[in-house]
């Protein structure tokens, strides 16, 4: 449709019409639907009525919902204008692939680029025409049970995954019928509730936020993501969906951001709970002076955002802005020429986990796993006769995280499938032994998973988090193995020490005792729908582990928030530390540094940093330097390895990072050879929010070193000079 049809079209429009536009519901309330919700249904109205008018649903199954939901509507809606229908598409549609902390150990944009795809391919066959995603919430603290759904607690790999997803997802153009518009979340600072519990109240600096939280929601805005969801929590003391200098000043404003604003599920309403709002009209009108479009499911706007604007509280002008940016999106999704956009039942049956998704399921799954710890044991050799599967995930087949589709985990594969399908001729032996659950306490099953161990020539040990104790509303005080799977291990490794540990959760996990007693762990996350045939081929060497931590590992649960770019002290703690002078910034009872660094990964080769060059010594502001690091396989199997670069300004008007990962670069070598990665490094890389909190350099001398966080290799010195 030409843009000054649209016009028209608007102009055609009863208020209460318009308002309709703005209204989102549950497609549950309209079709019979399965899916999983996050929230109380909004106030339940007349489905009729609701159906004539309104704008967008979420949460629907397949084509066939789909097609039937548009239909429905269509022919109840005077104007005919198609519905939008939005889905969250987190981790893929049918064919999983791993959750996004673990997409982001890949350290691969290249891999999330081909992941997307798929997900893109999958979510328009099934009619979607807006995926909630990418979610790019800078998050430090494994508490707060959302981690898992963001790609890191590096800003940085946020931004460069999550662009690459919108990028793909959004493709060249908007109206082919396998492209889908994405919603970019949770914005802003979502990711640092005090304490860790999801939806809790987030303080902190505005330096704090422009550096480190909303760089990756920019990116995704730069990148072309037509909507952005304000988060739950209130920043600074205002809750976000009513927060009008972070959308009307920085987003819409700063960032140019001229897309449609959807609240997160009852968001809206719930500022009468924050106690923002008096009531639900208030909350209306406060959403709508911050710029907020749509209302997710609450019907607070279906109830009383045309009384406001009878009253005159919310002007006519404003409402037909964000009905204007919504018909925009349907127009731009080519909805009014195709209402069904991509939905096609034939195309679901044809890609959904068809062999070249699983495929890429597969190597993702091998390149988000990380290596944690090995003295030697891993890859098993395939000449193993005989092994002991135990633990309490040995057949479990939940695999695929939070975010998938229900019913998705019945695709998965399992261990004992995984092996089965590699080795036929391997006997594996299984045993639960325990629970995983919070609270479990049965240790009934350890004694004959004792005796499997003993019997085996060697043990995979399987534990970890059940699939829904990370996610939204599932943040956790203790970050331990949850239920008695600690007594589990230690029976196991004592019975026979060559056991290797297999883990399946959501979040950086405190694995202090199970690292002092266990020869090799290997993190799997949550892989998904080929979680069994990459966890076997990893175990045997088939596939070398690559990935490296997208986010540290605490040694306890009170070192938390632990970020690898903590700010330095007046009395950092030396090192090495003498113990003699008490009065620095650390713990009586714990190092300082996390058990597993952000960076950190093993392989089954060695790689050796050989050198690190600077192209120069001195930069100017229009200069590029060029940094070299000369990396080897000096080992004795082909893999990947991860370069990273740090940057540390040595002194300037603001403290800053002990050090920032500033790019990253990932190889393949075979054994023996060598490369050299080379990075360009600019003067924006070295900029930061100044005393008066403006985005410059400030001249002087950076350390740039490779290695991982809290573990340089080499370090070189350049200078910045603005004479
Ligand atoms: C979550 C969002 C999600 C929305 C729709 C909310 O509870 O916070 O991330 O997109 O539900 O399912």
């Amino acid at each position: 449709m030409r843009e000054e049809k649209l016009g028209k079209l608007l102009a055609s429009m009863t208020l209460e019409e318009k308002v309709g536009q703005l209204v989102q519901c549950n497609a549950g309330q309209f079709i019979e639907n399965k899916m999983d919700i996050t929230g109380p249904d909004g106030e339940i109205l007349p489905a009729e009525e609701l159906n004539r008018v309104i704008g967008s649903v979420l949460t629907f199954e397949d084509a066939a919902q789909a097609r039937a939901l548009q239909d429905k509507h269509l022919a109840a809606d005077p104007h005919k204008i198609p519905l939008l229908l939005m889905l969250d598409v987190i981790h893929g549609l049918r064919t999983t692939y791993p959750i996004p902390l673990a997409m982001g150990c890949s350290f691969d944009d290249g891999l999330m680029t081909e992941c997307a795809d798929m997900a893109r391919k999958e979510a328009a066959a099934c009619g979607v025409h807006v995926t909630f995603n990418p979610m790019v919430d800078t998050a430090r603290d494994p508490r707060w049970g959302r981690i898992l759904e963001t790609n890191s607690e590096e800003p940085l790999i946020n931004s460069r995954m999550g662009a690459a997803f919108v990028r793909t997802a959004q493709g060249d153009d908007l109206s082919r019928k396998d492209n889908i518009a994405c919603c970019v979340k949770h914005y802003a600072g979502y990711g640092a509730p005090e304490g860790g519990r999801d939806y809790n109240t987030v303080d902190m600096s505005e330096r704090q936020l422009r550096e480190s939280y909303l760089p990756a929601y920019k990116a995704c805005v730069d990148a072309g993501a037509r909507l952005v969801m304000p988060s739950f929590n209130a920043l600074n003391g205002i809750p976000s969906v009513a927060n009008r200098w972070l959308m009307n000043q920085v987003l819409r404003g700063e960032w140019g951001f001229s897309g449609v604003v959807v609240s997160d599920y009852n968001a809206v309403g719930e500022l009468v709970a924050h106690g923002v709002a008096e009531n639900m009209k208030d909350a209306v009108r406060l959403a709508m002076a911050a710029g907020c479009d749509i209302d997710m499911v609450q019907n607070a706007y279906y109830l009383h955002l045309a009384e406001l604007v009878r009253e005159g509280t919310v002007s006519e002008e404003a409402l037909d802005k964000a009905v204007l940016r919504v018909l925009e999106l349907k127009n731009e999704l080519g909805l009014f020429e195709n209402p069904y956009h991509g939905a096609d039942e034939a195309k679901e049956r044809e890609i959904y986990l068809c062999p070249e998704h699983r495929e890429i399921a597969r190597r993702a799954a091998e390149e988000s796993a990380v290596l944690l710890k090995n003295d030697g044991i891993l890859p098993f050799p395939e000449t193993l006769r005989k092994v002991a599967l135990i633990g309490p995930f040995a057949e479990e087949r939940h695999l695929v995280g939070f975010w998938s589709r229900p019913g998705a985990w019945k695709d998965a594969v399992t261990l004992p499938e995984g092996l089965k399908a590699m080795l036929p001729a391997l006997e594996v032996i299984t045993e639960r032994g325990c629970g995983a659950e919070i609270g479990d306490t049965d240790i009934s099953g350890i004694e004959r998973a004792v005796a499997a161990a003993r019997e085996a020539e060697a043990v995979i040990l399987a534990l970890g988090e059940p699939e829904n104790d990370s996610g939204e509303g599932r943040s956790r005080a203790d970050l331990c193995l949850p239920g008695p799977q600690m007594e589990l291990a230690r029976r196991v490794l004592a019975a026979n020490p060559r056991t290797a540990v297999l883990l399946f959760n959501g979040r950086p996990l405190a694995l202090t005792e199970l690292d002092a007693i266990a020869p090799a762990v290997l993190e799997m996350w949550y892989p998904g729908t080929e979680a069994g045939s990459a966890a076997a081929r990893l175990l045997f060497g088939r596939a070398n582990p690559c990935g490296k931590l997208s986010a540290g590992f605490p040694r306890s649960v009170g070192q938390c928030p632990l970020p690898y770019n903590r700010m330095n002290t007046g009395r950092p703690k030396p090192q090495p530390d003498s113990g003699v002078f008490p009065f620095t910034s650390s713990y009586l009872d714990s190092p300082n540094l996390p058990l597993y660094s952000f960076g950190h990964g093993l392989s089954y080769t060695r790689f050796e940093t050989l050198d690190l060059t600077l192209s120069r010594e001195t930069i100017r502001p229009d200069e590029t330097l060029q940094v070299t690091v000369t990396v080897r396989n000096a080992g004795e199997r082909a893999g990947k390895e991860v370069v990273q670069l740090y940057l540390r300004d040595r002194a300037a008007s603001v403290v800053r990072p002990v050090q920032q990962l500033i790019d990253y670069k990932k190889v393949f070598l075979k054994p023996g050879e060598t490369a050299e990665v080379t990075f360009d490094v600019t003067e924006e890389q070295l900029r930061f929010w100044d005393y008066e909190c403006r985005y410059v350099s400030e001249p002087g001398a950076f350390e740039i070193s490779t290695g991982y966080a809290d573990h340089p290799e080499k370090t070189r010195v350049f200078t910045l000079t603005k004479d």
